[in-house]
């Protein structure tokens, strides 16, 4: 059985042998090994296209205004695509298969959070990671935890499924950092309580979808100084992760520090859990930062 303790960014990937979605995989309950910040890579994971599908891997499927060709949930609904009705039925296809297999392993993997995991977007990205960068602030090739300035998470995890179907053999290029406690008391003593009323008031004005905690604001301003942080990016303890094409991986985005340096054709899934929910609530980025401030962050 894996060790549950993250040491360092050497230490951050386990690797693991599965080479099927299904139930009848080898590897179950390995909550604690994700909750503890490692990142679950599985290099015989493929997530399979047909040849009809290989069509999908180009740059062109993606509308050049959106992020990402994404399937939204509950409702099914495919966004972000170019091109005609039939082509967009195959390609919502495919992405709906991949949600449905990542959710297939997620729950066998994390038996613990059956009835509790909630199915967040599904994402496909044909386009290279470099090419979408238009601030400092959305240059994911830069250390940081997973935080959305209009998307409150209240203390809900990010869990995320991720999978490179690149078809010229190049691999997803990540860096991973330091352990989330570490980086947490890296800024401890720097980041202050938010404005009183701010909260009020960007969800009145609808900039937040609902009120932003101070869990929010303290897991916006880690992303933030991590990010503007040359020299912590430059020096901190780090290790460079290759996921080549075949691979898929697992991991709490919101508590493992990551960067997408380089890659193109992935698909990801993002799951949401109560950080009650978890095998082991103090080890959640919540829990950590309600321990360093000393009060409770759901105010
Ligand atoms: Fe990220």
């Amino acid at each position: 059985m894996a060790p549950s303790t993250l040491s360092g960014p050497a230490d951050v990937v386990r690797t693991y042998d599965d080479a099927s979605w299904a139930d009848d995989g080898p590897t179950r309950g390995v909550e604690t090994v994700v909750e503890s910040g490692h990142v679950l890579a599985f290099p015989r994971l493929a997530f399979t296209l047909s040849d009809a599908e290989r069509r999908f891997l180009d740059p062109r499927w993606a509308d050049p205004k959106a992020k990402n060709v994404s399937v939204r949930w509950p409702s099914g609904e495919l966004r972000g695509a170019a091109g005609d009705a039939g082509d967009l039925d195959a390609l919502r296809a495919l992405v709906v298969r991949f949600a449905e297999q990542s959710e297939a392993l997620a729950l066998r993997l994390f038996p613990h959070y059956r009835g509790h995991l909630r199915r967040g977007n599904t994402s496909f990205r044909p386009t290279d990671v470099t090419t979408r960068i238009r601030s400092w602030r959305q240059d994911d090739t830069r250390l940081h935890v997973d935080a959305f300035p209009s998307n409150p998470m209240r203390g809900t995890r990010l869990l995320r499924v991720f999978s490179n179907v690149n078809p010229n053999g190049e691999p997803r290029r990540w860096r991973v950092g330091e352990p989330f406690e570490a980086h947490a008391r890296r800024y401890l003593d720097t980041i202050g309580r938010p404005l009183p009323g701010a909260a009020w008031l960007l969800a009145a004005l609808h900039v937040t979808k609902r009120r932003r905690s101070e869990y929010d604001h303290w897991m916006l301003q880690l992303h933030d100084r991590a990010k503007g942080d040359l020299e912590f990016q430059r020096t901190s303890p780090q290790a460079h992760v290759d996921f080549a094409p075949g691979t898929t991986w697992v991991c709490y985005s919101d508590q493992v520090l990551h960067a997408a340096m380089g890659g193109q054709h992935m698909l990801e899934q993002t799951f949401m859990i109560d950080t009650a929910d978890l095998a082991e609530p103090a080890r959640a980025p919540l829990a950590v930062l309600e321990r360093l401030t000393g009060r409770s962050l759901l105010a």
